[in-house]
């Protein structure tokens, strides 16, 4: 994730500034194809990404190694959270709050012949699996438990506002086993107000017992790709780790149901709902 202050934006200071967009804009502004040339064409393309993609696979055993369902939350154009939990969840749900990246995911899941090629981030969380599946048999195992892409705004009180599209026929549940999201909840937000509310949102998503999976950024301003840049809430640990425990998550790290990982100022972590 290119974010202020990075040596990427050294090296781009001295081309005009790319136009800076509002975090509620992402629905007009995002472009799906330049945010995965960006970020997702090699694993190790990205420092942030390479972080989060590296310790997803170990996070996912702190959580139960059956998962009834989970909803990607925010997954943008991406589908890494669906390839690493293929053999853990009955069902996944993912969704987003731009028309385009719900598009992108929906042809995603129905394997049209132009859509990203996933091979480069399959094969990194492969290696760190230690699993011996092609990629090609990674992504289908991982499309056939794909049951909605879901339309979500985290600032509104229904966060879920439509099903975008369906292989199922089964209602969309109200609340979910785990709801993973990453890189969105301070992206998606400005204000404090709008973190908390987001946060409030994600969490709301949850069933009791149930677990957040959240990665993301602390202490940026903004982030950039394709010649844009959104401005975001900067998060410190003291406000994640306050919100998450104001909407009743475990943020006690003696705990099972606490765990956070850090590298500068990326992190990842599992929270339990009370
Ligand atoms: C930086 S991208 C992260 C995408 C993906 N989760 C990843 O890990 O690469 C931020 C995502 O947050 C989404 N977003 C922005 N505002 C939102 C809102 N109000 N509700 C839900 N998602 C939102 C954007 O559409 C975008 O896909």
């Amino acid at each position: 994730m290119a974010v202020e202050g990075s040596e990427e934006d050294e090296r781009r200071s001295s081309s005009p500034p790319a136009p800076l967009f509002a975090a509620k804009d992402h629905d007009v502004h995002f472009e799906p194809e330049a945010y995965l040339n960006g970020f997702y064409t090699a694993a190790t393309n990205d420092g942030a990404m390479t972080l989060v993609l590296f310790f997803l696979p170990g996070i996912l055993y702190r959580l139960p190694d059956k998962i009834d369902n989970i909803l990607d939350l925010g997954a943008g154009p991406t589908v890494y959270i669906p390839i690493a939990f293929r053999h853990r969840a009955d069902a996944i749900y993912t969704s987003d709050y731009a028309l385009a990246n719900r598009t992108t995911l929906t042809e995603w899941i129905q394997a049209k012949k132009d859509s990203f090629d996933w091979t480069n981030v399959c094969k990194w969380i492969q290696s760190i699996e230690a699993s011996r599946e092609s990629s090609e048999a990674m992504q289908q195992l991982a499309r056939s438990k794909m049951r909605a892409v879901l339309e979500v705004n985290v600032h509104k009180p229904d966060v879920v506002q439509g099903v975008h599209f369906s292989t199922s026929a089964e209602p969309v549940p109200k609340q979910f086993h785990v709801v993973s999201t990453v890189f969105c909840l301070e992206y998606a937000s400005e204000t404090l107000d709008q973190y908390e509310m987001a946060v409030a949102s994600a969490v709301s998503l949850i069933r009791p017992g149930g677990y957040l999976l959240q990665g993301g950024v602390l202490h940026a301003t903004e982030y950039s790709f394709g010649n844009r840049r959104f401005r975001c809430f900067t998060l410190t640990q003291e406000v994640l780790l306050a919100t998450l425990e104001k909407n009743g998550m475990c943020v006690d790290s003696k705990s099972s149901g606490f765990k956070i990982i850090h590298n500068d100022d990326i992190f990842i972590l599992v929270s339990q709902k009370k």
